[in-house]
């Protein structure tokens, strides 16, 4: 062999020596790697099934939390028809007006309206949003009790925003003849079970549900569980949530009114929830004073984020529990006291909202009862309503011991049917379970 020859040999049997090294140092990163993702998944996996152990433990007090498979059995959605599974699917589209906003804002606050049928009024509310500045950054979610084709047109005529529609499958108004709508052996008014062989479980003043009637705090539960954790538009959002109701307008000035509100709320009153963007007093429109306000949580477009909703959606027994079909007091009586301390929203001096439906909750339900008012409101907006009006620089007046529903009040009625307490319950666990079972 000539030098040459075992230069190269040793030449190459060197290079394939260094190969050989670098392969196999390549292979130990990449096991060593392989074993570290493993291990973070093992411990993710952990960690977030502890936590919906935790989470189900905290709301199924009689549920053996650490028995999964009962857990499961436990849940007993209604059995779709051909209505609410194909809602059900609905609810699986994204949003609409993609072409149009590509891209949100970072630091939106995502924007929830719940309806059910007064187009009349919804037509109005979606006019005032389209005045709203800064509305074009954000995800509106218009949530529905029941399905109307008026009130579709309506929010397919949405240009100004992301939109994106949620129909509650479950509502009373998507079954006809059958729980959670009505049925034929159901019991009526104040009805023995015994004597009428007829099913249904008494409400505390011995009247049985109506289920027009309990469609509302059915359908507000629904859409708080599945805008927090049924939808993929909000999975791993950590903003504020504004709710808003079909007969709310709103301001030009509400959305960046409210930008300021959540940003300054953790500081500027730690006792604060969420913010408001009008006072709880329906009638008042502000004080006009230079200062922020903390009082009670009003109804009329609160905003609160996730942390808020988990302290919240801890207390479904209290929720499903208290016989008051109306979810605003259900909350006040029950779930606000339960937190351990005082609970206020923040809010400016002058309402960026206003509550404008004469048709109460009663009214305008039924076919037969239709409440009948041309939709004609007389809202006047100033200039002042049209540009931020809060000032990071007020301090906050605290309004201490307001008049109103608090813990004590007995409830209502209307809310005593023990389907409905189990259909409510349920509606808490039902992302839960599924994103752990599928
Ligand atoms: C889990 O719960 C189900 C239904 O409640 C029950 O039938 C089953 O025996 C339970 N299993 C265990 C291991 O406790
Ligand atoms: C939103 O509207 C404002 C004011 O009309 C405009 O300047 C801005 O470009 C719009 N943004 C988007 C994302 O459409
Ligand atoms: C959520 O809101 C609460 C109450 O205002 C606040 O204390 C907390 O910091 C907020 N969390 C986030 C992630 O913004």
């Amino acid at each position: 062999m000539s030098r040459t020859h075992i230069d190269r040999a040793m030449s190459s049997y060197k290079k394939s020596r260094i190969r050989d090294i670098a392969v196999r140092r390549f292979l130990f990163v990449v096991s060593l790697t392989l074993a570290g993702v493993v291990l973070l998944f093992l411990l993710v996996g952990m960690n977030s099934s502890s936590e919906l152990l935790k989470e189900t433990k905290e709301n199924s007090g009689e549920i053996n939390s650490f028995n999964i498979s009962g857990l499961i059995k436990s849940i007993k959605l209604p059995k779709h028809n051909h209505l609410s599974k194909m809602l059900e699917n609905r609810n699986q589209l994204p949003p609409r007006n993609l072409d149009l906003y590509p891209i949100l804002a970072k630091d939106r606050i995502v924007i929830v309206l719940y309806v059910h049928n007064r187009p009349q009024y919804f037509k109005l509310v979606v006019d005032s949003l389209s005045r709203v500045s800064g509305i074009n950054e954000t995800l509106l979610v218009v949530s529905h009790d029941g399905y109307f084709e008026e009130m579709n047109k309506i929010v397919e005529g949405i240009k100004f925003c992301q939109v994106k529609q949620v129909f509650a499958p479950y509502s009373p108004h998507i079954f006809p003849d059958s729980f959670p709508g009505v049925s034929h052996n159901d019991c009526r008014d104040k009805d023995s079970p015994i004597e009428k062989k007829c099913e249904g479980s008494s409400d505390q003043y011995g009247n049985h549900r109506s289920p027009k009637i309990v469609s509302l705090k059915h359908h507000w539960w629904w859409m708080m569980n599945t805008v927090w954790d049924g939808l993929k538009e909000t999975t791993g959002y950590s903003g504020d949530i504004l709710f808003i109701e079909e007969d709310h307008f709103i301001f030009p000035n509400a959305y960046h009114n409210l930008k300021i509100l959540t940003k300054l709320k953790p500081t500027k009153c730690p006792d604060c929830y969420a913010a408001n963007l009008a006072p709880s007093d329906v009638k008042s429109r502000g004080e006009n004073w230079d200062g922020l306000i903390a009082e009670r949580m009003g109804n009329v477009g609160y905003a609160f984020n996730r942390t808020v909703w988990r302290k919240i959606h801890r207390k479904a027994r209290e929720f499903c529990l208290f016989d008051d079909y109306n979810w605003d007091i259900t909350m006040w009586v029950t779930v606000y006291p339960s937190f351990g301390g005082p609970v206020y929203s923040m809010r400016g001096p002058r309402a960026s909202a206003v509550h404008f439906g004469k048709c109460g909750l009663h009214q305008g339900q039924g076919e037969t009862s239709a409440c009948v008012d041309n939709g004609a409101v007389n809202i006047k907006i100033e200039e002042i309503d049209k540009v931020v009006n809060v000032k990071p620089e007020w301090g906050v007046h605290v309004m201490r011991d307001q008049d109103g529903y608090k813990a004590g009040f007995r409830g209502w009625g209307g809310w005593g049917d023990r389907r409905d307490h189990q259909l409510c319950l349920d509606f808490a666990k039902m992302y839960h379970v599924r994103s752990k079972t599928i």
